[in-house]
C-alpha cells in the first residue's frame, strides 16, 4: 500500500502513546528508522507487521488497533491535504458511503497504483443501510468498522453496526457486510 497508510499508522502512535512507543513498535516490525514516502508504495506486508508489532507493544488486539486507526485515518486525510475529496464525496452518512468508490477512484488521479476495496450499498432507509466491502486484502473488516465511527463523527450520527462475513455463494464474492444504523448525535443538530 502506499506509504500515506504508513505514515498515518506512525502518525496515530506518536500522538497516542509518543515517540519512544513508535521506535519500539517499528523496530519490532522490523522496519528502517527512515520516513515513509506518502506517494511510495510498499509491501502490504509491512503494514500488517506494524499493525501486529503495535498489537505486541500496545498490549491490545490487532482488531482494536486497526479499529482505532479507521477513526484516525478519517480525520488525518482531512489534516493531509484530502479535506477536498472527502468533502466531494458527501454531506451525510448515506450519501458518503454510497460515493465511495467515486471518492477512492478520485485518489487514483494522485495514487495512480492505487489497489482500493469497493463497497456497495444495499436496504437502505432513512436510518439504516448494509454497506458491502470487497478486498483482495484480509482481515481488515475492523478497520473499516473504525472509518465507520469516524465517518459517524465527522457527520454527527451515533451509529450502531453489526458486521457479517458473507462466505462466497451462487457466484457472489466473499465478503464482510456491515449492518447500520444510526440516529443524531445527543447535542447536534445533524
Ligand atoms: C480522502 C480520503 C482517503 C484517501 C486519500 C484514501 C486513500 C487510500 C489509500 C492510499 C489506500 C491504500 C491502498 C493502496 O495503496 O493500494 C486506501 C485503502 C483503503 N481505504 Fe481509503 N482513502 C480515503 C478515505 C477512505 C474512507 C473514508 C474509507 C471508508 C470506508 C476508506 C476505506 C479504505 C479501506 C478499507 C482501505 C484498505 C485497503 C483494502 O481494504 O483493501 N478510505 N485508501
Amino acid at each position: 500500500m502506499y506509504g500515506l497508510i504508513n505514515k498515518a499508522v506512525e502518525g496515530l502512535v506518536r500522538s497516542k502513546f509518543g515517540d519512544s512507543a513508535w521506535d519500539r513498535i517499528r523496530a519490532r516490525a522490523g522496519l528502517p528508522d527512515e520516513p515513509f514516502i506518502s506517494m511510495e508504495q510498499y509491501d502490504d506486508k509491512s503494514t500488517y507487521d506494524l499493525v501486529a508489532a503495535a498489537s505486541a507493544e500496545l498490549g491490545a488486539p490487532a482488531e482494536a488497533i486497526l479499529r482505532e486507526f479507521g477513526r484516525y485515518w478519517t480525520v488525518y486525510t482531512a489534516e493531509a491535504g484530502y479535506s477536498e475529496l472527502l468533502r466531494g464525496a458527501g454531506k451525510s452518512l448515506p450519501e458518503f458511503l454510497r460515493n465511495l468508490n467515486q471518492m477512492h477512484t478520485r485518489v487514483k488521479l494522485v495514487f495512480p497504483h492505487l489497489a482500493p476495496p469497493s463497497f456497495a450499498v444495499s436496504e437502505e432507509t432513512a436510518t439504516s443501510l448494509t454497506l458491502h466491502y470487497y478486498s483482495h486484502r484480509a482481515g481488515l473488516a475492523p478497520l473499516v468498522e473504525g472509518l465507520i465511527d469516524g465517518l459517524g463523527e465527522r457527520f454527527g450520527v451515533a451509529v450502531e453496526s453489526r458486521t457479517e462475513r458473507i462466505e462466497s455463494s451462487n457466484g457472489q464474492a466473499a465478503h464482510d457486510c456491515f449492518h447500520l444504523s444510526w440516529k443524531p448525535r445527543v447535542g447536534t443538530s445533524a
